[in-house]
Protein backbone atom coordinates (compact mmCIF):
# COMPACT_ATOMS: atom_id res chain seq x y z
CA UNK A 1 0.00 0.00 0.00
CA UNK A 2 1.35 3.38 -0.96
CA UNK A 3 2.29 5.70 2.21
CA UNK A 4 0.15 8.48 2.53
CA UNK A 5 2.12 11.73 2.55
CA UNK A 6 1.65 12.90 6.44
CA UNK A 7 2.59 16.58 7.10
CA UNK A 8 5.97 16.12 9.31
CA UNK A 9 5.48 19.43 11.13
CA UNK A 10 1.91 19.14 12.40
CA UNK A 11 1.81 15.59 13.73
CA UNK A 12 -0.06 14.91 16.49
CA UNK A 13 2.11 15.11 19.88
CA UNK A 14 0.24 12.67 21.45
CA UNK A 15 -1.68 9.40 20.18
CA UNK A 16 -4.10 7.28 22.52
CA UNK A 17 -4.79 3.58 20.99
CA UNK A 18 -7.84 1.82 22.04
CA UNK A 19 -6.73 -1.37 20.24
CA UNK A 20 -10.10 -2.82 19.80
CA UNK A 21 -11.26 -6.17 17.80
CA UNK A 22 -9.61 -8.93 18.67
CA UNK A 23 -12.06 -10.64 19.49
CA UNK A 24 -14.45 -10.24 16.79
CA UNK A 25 -11.09 -11.12 14.58
CA UNK A 26 -10.58 -14.23 16.09
CA UNK A 27 -14.35 -15.31 15.62
CA UNK A 28 -14.10 -14.05 11.82
CA UNK A 29 -11.42 -15.94 11.67
CA UNK A 30 -12.57 -19.15 13.27
CA UNK A 31 -9.94 -18.98 15.55
CA UNK A 32 -9.41 -19.14 19.58
CA UNK A 33 -9.29 -15.45 21.40
CA UNK A 34 -5.83 -15.92 22.38
CA UNK A 35 -4.76 -16.26 19.14
CA UNK A 36 -6.67 -13.05 18.47
CA UNK A 37 -4.80 -11.56 20.79
CA UNK A 38 -1.56 -12.45 19.71
CA UNK A 39 -2.60 -11.15 16.37
CA UNK A 40 -3.26 -7.51 17.88
CA UNK A 41 0.71 -7.56 19.77
CA UNK A 42 1.46 -8.57 16.04
CA UNK A 43 0.12 -5.47 14.81
CA UNK A 44 1.07 -3.14 17.21
CA UNK A 45 5.22 -3.65 16.65
CA UNK A 46 5.12 -1.70 13.14
CA UNK A 47 2.97 1.09 14.68
CA UNK A 48 5.29 1.34 17.40
CA UNK A 49 8.36 1.56 15.42
CA UNK A 50 6.77 4.00 12.80
CA UNK A 51 5.29 6.16 15.83
CA UNK A 52 9.36 6.59 16.86
CA UNK A 53 10.51 7.08 13.27
CA UNK A 54 8.16 9.53 12.19
CA UNK A 55 9.10 11.53 15.82
CA UNK A 56 5.54 11.38 17.79
CA UNK A 57 6.56 12.25 21.23
CA UNK A 58 3.84 10.20 22.92
CA UNK A 59 1.75 6.76 21.76
CA UNK A 60 -0.59 5.15 24.80
CA UNK A 61 -1.63 2.24 23.64
CA UNK A 62 -4.95 0.64 26.02
CA UNK A 63 -4.00 -2.56 26.85
CA UNK A 64 -6.16 -4.01 29.94
CA UNK A 65 -8.75 -1.95 31.65
CA UNK A 66 -9.63 -2.15 35.36
CA UNK A 67 -13.16 -3.77 33.47
CA UNK A 68 -11.13 -6.10 32.04
CA UNK A 69 -11.08 -8.43 35.15
CA UNK A 70 -14.46 -9.44 34.38
CA UNK A 71 -13.22 -11.39 31.15
CA UNK A 72 -13.29 -15.29 31.22
CA UNK A 73 -10.09 -16.43 33.75
CA UNK A 74 -8.81 -18.08 30.52
CA UNK A 75 -8.78 -15.14 28.43
CA UNK A 76 -7.45 -13.26 31.38
CA UNK A 77 -4.34 -15.06 31.74
CA UNK A 78 -3.87 -15.84 27.63
CA UNK A 79 -3.75 -11.64 27.92
CA UNK A 80 -1.34 -11.57 31.02
CA UNK A 81 0.64 -14.18 29.45
CA UNK A 82 0.90 -12.07 25.99
CA UNK A 83 2.01 -8.85 27.73
CA UNK A 84 4.98 -10.36 29.53
CA UNK A 85 6.09 -12.07 26.15
CA UNK A 86 5.77 -8.74 24.47
CA UNK A 87 7.65 -7.26 27.32
CA UNK A 88 10.56 -9.71 26.96
CA UNK A 89 10.93 -10.25 23.01
CA UNK A 90 10.70 -6.15 22.60
CA UNK A 91 12.18 -4.68 25.42
CA UNK A 92 16.05 -4.77 23.59
CA UNK A 93 14.80 -3.03 20.38
CA UNK A 94 12.39 -0.09 22.31
CA UNK A 95 15.71 0.34 24.12
CA UNK A 96 18.21 0.77 20.66
CA UNK A 97 15.23 2.76 19.80
CA UNK A 98 15.68 5.52 22.40
CA UNK A 99 11.92 4.71 23.79
CA UNK A 100 10.66 5.64 27.34
CA UNK A 101 8.24 3.32 28.54
CA UNK A 102 5.81 4.25 30.85
CA UNK A 103 3.02 1.96 32.40
CA UNK A 104 -0.38 3.86 32.98
CA UNK A 105 -2.66 2.05 35.67
CA UNK A 106 -2.14 0.27 39.15
CA UNK A 107 0.73 -2.33 39.02
CA UNK A 108 -0.05 -3.90 41.89
CA UNK A 109 -2.89 -5.11 40.99
CA UNK A 110 -0.89 -7.53 38.60
CA UNK A 111 0.27 -10.80 38.74
CA UNK A 112 4.22 -10.55 40.60
CA UNK A 113 6.13 -11.17 37.32
CA UNK A 114 3.99 -8.93 35.06
CA UNK A 115 4.64 -6.09 37.99
CA UNK A 116 8.84 -6.89 38.16
CA UNK A 117 8.48 -7.18 33.89
CA UNK A 118 6.61 -4.44 33.56
CA UNK A 119 8.45 -1.93 36.61
CA UNK A 120 12.24 -3.70 35.00
CA UNK A 121 11.13 -1.65 31.39
CA UNK A 122 10.05 1.15 33.14
CA UNK A 123 13.67 1.48 35.08
CA UNK A 124 15.81 0.07 31.78
CA UNK A 125 14.26 2.90 29.56
CA UNK A 126 14.18 5.81 32.22
CA UNK A 127 17.08 7.95 30.88
CA UNK A 128 15.82 7.41 27.67
CA UNK A 129 14.53 10.75 25.67
CA UNK A 130 12.66 9.34 22.31
CA UNK A 131 8.64 8.15 22.08
CA UNK A 132 6.95 7.94 25.39
CA UNK A 133 5.74 4.74 25.42
CA UNK A 134 2.76 4.57 27.49
CA UNK A 135 1.15 1.07 28.37
CA UNK A 136 -2.18 1.57 29.99
CA UNK A 137 -2.76 -1.99 31.91
CA UNK A 138 -4.69 -2.22 34.78
CA UNK A 139 -6.15 1.46 33.98
CA UNK A 140 -8.95 3.11 34.55
CA UNK A 141 -9.55 6.79 34.01
CA UNK A 142 -12.14 7.35 36.79
CA UNK A 143 -9.56 5.11 38.89
CA UNK A 144 -6.93 7.62 37.96
CA UNK A 145 -8.93 10.66 38.80
CA UNK A 146 -9.81 9.00 42.48
CA UNK A 147 -5.93 8.32 42.79
CA UNK A 148 -5.05 12.14 41.63
CA UNK A 149 -8.28 13.21 44.06
CA UNK A 150 -6.52 11.24 47.15
CA UNK A 151 -3.29 12.48 46.60
CA UNK A 152 -4.26 16.08 46.91
CA UNK A 153 -6.66 15.31 49.64
CA UNK A 154 -3.23 13.89 51.42
CA UNK A 155 -1.33 17.05 50.62
CA UNK A 156 -3.86 19.30 52.18
CA UNK A 157 -4.61 16.99 55.10
CA UNK A 158 -0.73 16.96 55.71
CA UNK A 159 -0.94 20.75 55.52
CA UNK A 160 1.09 21.22 52.18
CA UNK A 161 -1.32 22.09 50.00
CA UNK A 162 -4.35 24.79 50.35
CA UNK A 163 -7.80 24.14 49.09
CA UNK A 164 -8.20 27.14 47.20
CA UNK A 165 -4.77 26.46 45.94
CA UNK A 166 -6.27 23.31 43.94
CA UNK A 167 -5.94 24.14 39.82
CA UNK A 168 -6.25 21.85 36.81
CA UNK A 169 -2.30 21.51 36.91
CA UNK A 170 -2.52 20.58 40.60
CA UNK A 171 -4.75 17.29 39.01
CA UNK A 172 -2.31 17.30 36.19
CA UNK A 173 0.73 16.35 38.00
CA UNK A 174 -1.01 13.81 39.87
CA UNK A 175 -2.09 11.25 36.52
CA UNK A 176 -0.31 8.58 35.39
CA UNK A 177 0.85 10.96 32.48
CA UNK A 178 2.17 14.12 34.33
CA UNK A 179 4.13 16.54 32.11
CA UNK A 180 3.73 14.44 28.97
CA UNK A 181 1.18 16.57 26.27
CA UNK A 182 -2.58 16.07 26.00
CA UNK A 183 -3.82 13.34 23.91
CA UNK A 184 -3.97 14.83 20.65
CA UNK A 185 -5.12 12.34 18.59
CA UNK A 186 -7.60 9.30 19.91
CA UNK A 187 -7.86 6.67 17.68
CA UNK A 188 -10.39 3.40 18.32
CA UNK A 189 -10.26 0.42 15.80
CA UNK A 190 -13.21 -1.95 15.32
CA UNK A 191 -16.05 0.60 14.76
CA UNK A 192 -16.85 1.02 18.52
CA UNK A 193 -17.30 4.74 19.00
CA UNK A 194 -16.35 5.17 23.24
CA UNK A 195 -13.64 5.89 25.43
CA UNK A 196 -14.20 2.99 28.04
CA UNK A 197 -12.61 4.54 30.46
CA UNK A 198 -10.04 5.55 28.59
CA UNK A 199 -7.42 8.82 29.78
CA UNK A 200 -10.54 10.77 30.44
CA UNK A 201 -8.76 13.74 31.36
CA UNK A 202 -5.99 13.67 28.64
CA UNK A 203 -8.95 13.49 25.96
CA UNK A 204 -10.87 16.31 27.05
CA UNK A 205 -9.64 18.37 23.34
CA UNK A 206 -8.42 15.26 21.52
CA UNK A 207 -9.56 14.53 18.06
CA UNK A 208 -11.27 10.87 17.47
CA UNK A 209 -10.68 8.82 15.09
CA UNK A 210 -12.61 5.40 14.69
CA UNK A 211 -11.39 3.05 11.82
CA UNK A 212 -13.66 0.32 11.27
CA UNK A 213 -10.84 -1.79 10.69
CA UNK A 214 -10.35 -5.01 13.66
CA UNK A 215 -7.21 -3.90 15.60
CA UNK A 216 -4.87 -7.14 14.34
CA UNK A 217 -5.82 -6.08 10.58
CA UNK A 218 -4.53 -2.67 11.60
CA UNK A 219 -1.80 -1.25 9.46
CA UNK A 220 0.99 1.03 8.93
CA UNK A 221 -1.48 2.46 6.25
CA UNK A 222 -4.66 2.58 8.70
CA UNK A 223 -2.39 4.68 10.80
CA UNK A 224 -0.85 7.53 8.68
CA UNK A 225 -4.52 7.96 7.60
CA UNK A 226 -5.82 8.00 10.95
CA UNK A 227 -2.95 10.60 11.23
CA UNK A 228 -3.99 12.54 7.91
CA UNK A 229 -7.59 12.51 9.41
CA UNK A 230 -6.60 14.26 12.17
CA UNK A 231 -4.55 16.87 9.91
CA UNK A 232 -7.83 17.67 8.15
CA UNK A 233 -9.39 18.55 11.19
CA UNK A 234 -9.26 21.98 12.67
CA UNK A 235 -9.25 22.67 16.56
CA UNK A 236 -10.69 25.11 18.21
CA UNK A 237 -10.61 24.79 21.17
CA UNK A 238 -13.64 26.77 22.34
CA UNK A 239 -12.26 30.08 20.38
CA UNK A 240 -13.14 30.94 16.94
CA UNK A 241 -9.57 30.48 15.49
CA UNK A 242 -8.14 27.93 14.57
CA UNK A 243 -5.03 26.14 16.16
C1 LIG B 1 -9.38 -5.60 22.54
O1 LIG B 1 -10.03 -6.59 21.82
C2 LIG B 1 -8.31 -6.14 23.41
C3 LIG B 1 -8.61 -6.08 24.84
C4 LIG B 1 -9.70 -5.64 25.40
C5 LIG B 1 -7.59 -6.56 25.73
P1 LIG B 1 -11.37 -7.25 22.34
O2 LIG B 1 -11.04 -8.54 22.97
O3 LIG B 1 -12.14 -6.30 23.19
O4 LIG B 1 -12.12 -7.49 20.96
P2 LIG B 1 -13.69 -7.52 20.72
O5 LIG B 1 -14.24 -6.19 21.15
O6 LIG B 1 -14.23 -8.65 21.54
O7 LIG B 1 -13.82 -7.75 19.25
C1 LIG C 1 -11.38 -1.33 25.86
O1 LIG C 1 -11.99 -2.27 25.07
C2 LIG C 1 -10.17 -1.91 26.53
C3 LIG C 1 -9.04 -2.24 25.68
C4 LIG C 1 -8.98 -2.11 24.39
C5 LIG C 1 -7.88 -2.72 26.38
P1 LIG C 1 -13.18 -3.20 25.57
O2 LIG C 1 -13.49 -4.10 24.45
O3 LIG C 1 -12.84 -3.82 26.88
O4 LIG C 1 -14.36 -2.14 25.83
P2 LIG C 1 -15.93 -2.30 25.76
O5 LIG C 1 -16.29 -3.42 26.69
O6 LIG C 1 -16.28 -2.64 24.35
O7 LIG C 1 -16.47 -0.97 26.15
MG1 LIG D 1 -13.64 -4.99 22.69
Amino acid sequence: MPELSLELSRLPRHIGIIMDGNGRWAKKNKLKIAVGHRAGTEALRAIIRNASDIGIQALSLYAFSTENWSRPQGEVDALMGLLLDFFQSEIDELCRKNVRILILGEKNGLPPAQRQALTDAETRTAGNTGLWLNIAVNYGGRAELARAARSIAQAVADGQLEPNAVNEQTVEDRLYTAGLPPVDLLIRTSGEMRLSNFMLWQCAYAEFVFPTTLWPDFTLGDFHACIAEYQNRSRRYGSREEH
